[in-house]
């Protein structure tokens, strides 16, 4: 009786043909001892994390599907890591192309960091150690505080979803919030509360956003408008007095 196609495999062939045959080569070719996962990781963070969630890597985006979740069944089923990070390498060339995945976000040994990365990680318990606990370095938060009628309220260089401040404090009357933002991910800067809502332009890679808007003392939540980053915690809160 011929073995029945496991589950995996079948969740391959559904991506396209031409990805069976990658699996089948994943033994040998896709076996990359000499991958380097913190790279892995921190490209990950970089590029991945504002639409993916990945336990192990802290990030929270919620444009795809969950990582861990996306790959529970396969680990129950006995799949091997390998056979995983080929898959994964797959989805990085190959995205749907109807989906919103931009194809090639990395290429040669950068998408093979990625997908070992993601590869040992997904759907495993516990958290990074070592190299791999310090690969991402959080930028640490701290209250931002308005100077000059400017509040300045960057986001997160390493493309994490939040910005470098969770609370700030400014004076009543013309007040403008200002986002730098390092990261390749896209963000902007939005307001809203007391009858304010209004939000500067998205950027990215060094980009400047900013919004200015009159005030009256209170209470108003500041936060980026992109589809999903206020829900993975970009936002905080700004105090008018
Ligand atoms: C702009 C958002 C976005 C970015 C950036 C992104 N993805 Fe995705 N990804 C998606 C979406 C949405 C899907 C679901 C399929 C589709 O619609 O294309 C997906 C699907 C996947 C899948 C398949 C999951 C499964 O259920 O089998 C993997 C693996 C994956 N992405 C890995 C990555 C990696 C690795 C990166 C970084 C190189 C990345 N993605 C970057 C949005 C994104």
């Amino acid at each position: 009786m011929e073995k029945p196609f496991s589950r995996f495999e079948r969740r391959v062939a559904a991506l396209a043909a031409g990805a069976l045959a990658l699996l089948a080569l994943g033994g040998c070719t896709l076996k990359h001892p000499t991958a380097n996962l913190v790279e892995g990781k921190q490209l990950f963070v970089q590029k991945c994390g504002a639409c993916h969630t990945l336990a192990h890597a802290a990030t929270q985006g919620q444009v795809g599907p969950n990582l861990d979740d996306a790959f529970r069944q396969d680990r129950a089923d006995g799949v091997k890591s390998t056979s995983i990070q080929g898959l994964i390498s797959y989805w990085i060339e190959y995205p749907n192309l109807q989906g919103v995945m931009p194809a090639k976000l990395f290429t040669g040994q950068s998408a093979q960091n990625v997908a070992a990365y993601v590869a040992q990680v997904a759907a495993i318990p516990g958290q990074d150690t070592g190299a791999l606990g310090t690969a991402v370095e959080s930028a640490a938060q701290k209250p931002a505080s308005e100077k000059n009628g400017t509040v300045e309220i960057d986001a997160d260089p390493t493309g994490q979803l939040k910005f470098l401040a969770s609370s700030a404090s400014a004076t009543a009357g013309r007040v403008t919030l200002r986002m730098s933002n390092k990261s390749s991910v896209p963000h902007d800067i939005a307001v809203t509360g007391g009858g304010v809502n209004d939000v500067g332009p998205v950027v990215s890679n060094g980009g400047v956003s900013s919004v200015t808007v009159a005030l009256r003392p209170g209470t108003y939540t500041f936060f980026c408008s992109v589809d999903g980053h206020e829900a993975a915690g970009m936002k905080g809160t700004l105090t008018v007095k």
